[in-house]
């Protein structure tokens, strides 16, 4: 079953999976779902949460919620290992936070057709670590929501540890 943190909804049967049934079922996307994110969840985990919030904010102020749906699951399309890169990183290599943007915009463009509206969202998903300025509202509500779902993705598996020792 598809579902975002902290939703019950099947994701596959509402509309929202209308916008990334050509794309959610890829390899590249399928490799995410190996590679750790945020200590407790998958990139893939990561990458359908903040595409399904930034969906859910973005049709709710009737912006393009397809594009968001769409730039959201591919935001962090990259495979390489965050600690083992900068761990690695050589004298004026830039950040992680700052380059992996641009490794998602090329692995995204090479899956998908991608709009302008979704490369600024990709592209800039980071600001303002990312110091270019977001062009469109959908690129704030990126931006946003990212950082939202870090955070969840961070506290709820803590809280549930918590709450369930309590019960015993
Ligand atoms: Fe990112
Ligand atoms: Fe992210």
């Amino acid at each position: 079953m598809l579902k975002a943190i902290c939703s019950k909804k099947d994701l596959s049967l509402c509309s929202y999976y209308n916008c990334i049934s050509d794309i959610i079922d890829s390899e590249e996307l399928e490799k995410l779902k190996q590679i750790r994110h945020h200590i407790s969840t998958t990139r893939f985990q990561h990458c359908v949460n903040v595409s399904y919030y930034s969906y859910i904010i973005c049709r709710k102020f009737r912006l393009n919620a397809r594009s968001a749906a769409r730039a959201g699951l591919l935001h962090d399309l990259f495979f390489y290992d965050r600690k083992e890169y900068n761990s690695s990183r050589g004298k004026g290599q830039p950040h992680h936070s700052r380059m992996h943007s641009q490794i998602a915009l090329k692995n995204a463009g090479e899956l998908t057709d991608i709009s302008v509206l979704e490369r600024d969202m990709i592209e800039k998903h980071m600001w303002p670590v990312t110091l270019a300025k977001p062009r469109y509202k959908e690129t704030y509500v990126i931006t946003v929501i990212d950082k939202y779902c870090a955070v969840l993705e961070f506290c709820v598996p803590r809280v549930a540890k918590v709450a369930e020792k309590l019960k015993n």
